[in-house]
């Protein structure tokens, strides 16, 4: 995980956050933002960028390389930051609290606010850029690929589908986005992969995941990664969560990626709870009847 930068927010001042905004302009354009731009580009005196730049330094913000010329980045916490500063300007959060979660590519934290939210931090295009250079380093910017603008895209994404899909389809509840992260409700119960159901809770709950697929087919998408992971359990349900990779039902791989959710889900019952479920599936009645979102129970499951 990530380094939780919610202890430094309160030594920040907004001058730092000026700084740290010049830096991030500067990334579109280039990996390392040349020193020279940042009066500009943060609004700052120069003396003002060089205070500010040994503040975000020592609170490792921002990361120094000189190439050719003294250059600037963001790091992760830097990035994340930002985020957390709009999201408090916005009265969107009041504080930021446990983890809970971490996933291949984000960070799940708990955050305050009237109720405790759930604040996720997309880190796409930055764990893949952490392999990639390994492979080749390369300097040059003629490659830059930036992980902002590939966690943003992905929280964007992601947020798109929540706002669509909520309330018809239970999913959380989508509260704020800005850049790479996502405010939503926090998840009511455990993810399915730990839940232990009764065996005569086993196949109603198969069928309540099936229905929201169903409902989301309707609503225009599919999941398109699902899985025990990303499904929670609880008193009140289920919720179907992590939607970044969501596809448009319009897409030309949708009923393909419909049935492969539908497979994993399905197979995911019959592996833990063979003695509940029917040994044959006839996996392709059961796809159509869920794209038509008019599948009758049990039966549509079973040969
Ligand atoms: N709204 C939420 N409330 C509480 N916990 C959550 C919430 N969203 C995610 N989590 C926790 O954080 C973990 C990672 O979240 P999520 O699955 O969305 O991220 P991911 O990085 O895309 O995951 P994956 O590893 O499946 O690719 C989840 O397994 C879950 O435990
Ligand atoms: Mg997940």
């Amino acid at each position: 995980m990530v380094r939780n930068v919610a202890g430094v927010m309160a030594e920040l001042e907004s001058e730092d956050f000026y700084l740290l905004s010049g830096v991030e302009q500067g990334m579109r354009f280039s990996e390392w933002v040349n020193r020279e731009k940042l009066p500009k580009n943060s609004g700052l005196t120069k003396e003002e960028v060089d205070y500010r730049i040994d503040r975000c330094m020592t609170r490792e913000l921002i990361e120094r390389k000189t190439i050719q010329y003294e250059g600037y980045k963001l790091t992760v916490e830097g990035y994340d930051a930002l985020a957390l500063r709009t999201f408090s300007q916005r009265d969107t959060i009041q504080g930021v609290g446990a983890p809970l979660g971490v996933g291949k590519e984000s960070d799940v934290l708990e955050v305050q606010s009237f109720k405790p939210l759930a604040l996720k931090f997309h880190r796409e295009g930055y764990t893949n850029f952490r392999e990639v250079r390994r492979e080749r380093d390369y300097t040059s910017d003629n490659h830059h690929v930036s992980w902002l603008y590939t966690a943003r895209k992905a929280a964007e994404r992601e947020y798109d589908a929540l706002e669509t899909l909520f309330p018809q389809v239970s999913v959380p509840r989508p509260v704020d986005h800005n850049r790479h992260a996502i405010v939503m409700a926090k998840l009511d119960g455990v993810e399915l992969s730990k839940a232990k159901l009764a065996s005569e809770q086993v196949t109603g709950v198969l069928e309540l995941i099936l229905d929201e697929m169903a409902s989301a087919y309707d609503a225009g998408y599919v999941h398109a990664d699902m899985s025990e992971y990303n499904v929670a359990v609880g008193e009140q349900g289920i919720t179907i969560f992590d939607w970044p990779q969501a596809v448009p039902t319009d897409h030309d791989n949708a009923r393909e990626l419909l049935a492969r959710d539908v497979k994993n889900i399905v197979r995911y019952f019959r592996r833990k709870y063979p003695g509940e479920m029917p040994d044959d599936v006839d996996f392709d009645s059961l796809t159509d009847a869920i794209a038509r979102n008019d599948f009758e129970r049990l039966d549509a499951y079973r040969d």
